[in-house]
């Protein structure tokens, strides 16, 4: 399938056949959802930024073991947690009926439970050595002396930018192609500054990125299927990254809970909310999402620290048979998901995406 513009070609420079992504999802992509999409002639995603240096390194080489052709590592650039005591005590205060309905208690002293990739230096090391094909940086960008290793490496590199500035930061940076995250997307917001964030749409946003930019863009947020692809090629985009579309599929290691709001009416309602992991995602309105989203609600931890709390309150719930407490990330077309193995997923979205071409081509103007 050729889309190729202008500019460097996307596909040629990742090794792919089709311009398709599936995002790194963490917590809820796998080696088996990654293999099954890179062998299927996309682009699979490991989602690391949950990780430590050595379960990253062990979901790698799963990867390679069901896969020989080109894979994603995603790792989080988020600023470090600041640990602030007064604020934890209160959010804690704020969830305690929460986990006392589940006969819980919220931890006492929540921990930073991830360390963000801009201070790992174990995780650093750890990719120069094993250099998967493909990595992205979601939350932010690495230090320059990062990003010059990874390219003497020979490693492609992606960025999540949710504007105009960041993109340009991006590019200044020296990032091989740009994933444009819109407003519609599932999970956590890109932002580099989530107080600072022009929450632009996937249409908006990529049309800006691919007339300010002279890199491959990647378009996100919202795109569910073929048509939905073919749109994101004609805004000028090289390719598209679907998460929630993937979410459902039988490789990734969501719980019964998730699944079953993902598949149910309830997907038709998602929200941004802080207090589930400390930063803004866009989840399935649940339990937790309507907590947080209580005016007298206090101010969320920093995260990762709030996911600690976050994390606990779901086990407790889970454990009595409520998921209405989990992080349950879906985007705006979440109604649109499909339960199929991954291979027949990709196999369908090129199908779709032949029939939304065929019908643009009758279309006279
Ligand atoms: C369950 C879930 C987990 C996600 N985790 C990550 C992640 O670990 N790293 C990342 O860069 N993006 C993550 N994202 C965001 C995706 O990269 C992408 O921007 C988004 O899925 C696109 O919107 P869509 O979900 O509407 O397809 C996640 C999205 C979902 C739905």
């Amino acid at each position: 399938m050729n889309t190729s513009t202008d500019g460097p070609n996307l596909l040629a420079l990742l090794g792919i056949d089709k311009p398709i992504i599936q995002a790194p999802m963490a917590g809820t992509s796998t080696p088996e959802l990654a293999a099954a999409v890179s062998n299927a002639g996309g682009l699979g995603s490991l989602g690391l930024g949950a990780m430590n240096a050595d379960a990253a390194r062990a979901a790698i080489r799963a990867t390679r073991a069901l896969t020989g052709k080109p894979f994603n590592a995603n790792v989080f650039c988020h600023r470090p947690a600041r640990a602030d005591a007064e604020i934890e005590r209160a959010w804690s205060a704020w969830l305690a009926p929460a986990f006392a309905q589940f006969g819980a208690t919220p931890p006492a002293a929540p921990r930073e439970i991830y360390t963000s990739f801009l201070a790992d230096r174990a995780m650093q090391q750890m990719l120069m050595e094993e250099r998967p094909a493909v990595v992205s940086f979601h939350f932010g960008l690495p230090a320059p002396e990062v990003i010059e290793g990874f390219k003497r490496a020979g490693i492609r590199l992606l960025a999540s930018v949710t504007s105009l500035d960041e993109a340009n930061a991006a590019q200044a940076a020296g990032v091989d192609a740009l994933v444009a995250q819109g407003i519609e997307a599932g999970g956590h917001r890109g932002a580099f500054d989530p107080e600072a964030d022009d929450r632009l749409g996937n249409f908006a946003l990529t049309r800006l990125v691919v007339r300010a930019c002279a890199l491959p863009v990647i378009a996100a947020g919202g795109i569910m299927d073929g048509a939905g692809i073919v749109a994101a090629l004609a805004l000028g985009a090289q390719a598209a990254q679907l998460g929630t579309a993937f979410v459902a599929c039988a490789e990734t290691s969501i719980d019964d809970g998730y699944r079953r709001a993902l598949l149910s009416e309830a997907a038709r309602r998602t929200t941004f909310t802080k207090a589930i992991s400390g930063r803004p995602a866009r989840s399935i309105v649940n339990r937790f999402t309507e907590l947080g989203n209580d005016p007298r609600a206090p101010e969320t931890s920093a995260y990762p620290i709030a996911y600690d709390t976050g994390k606990a309150l779901h086990a407790a719930a889970k454990a009595h048979g409520e998921f209405g407490y989990g992080a349950q990330w879906a985007g705006q077309g979440a109604p649109l998901a499909r339960a199929l193995p991954a291979a027949e997923l990709v196999a369908q979205l090129e199908a779709e995406m032949r029939a939304s071409l065929d019908a643009l081509r009758a279309i006279r103007i």
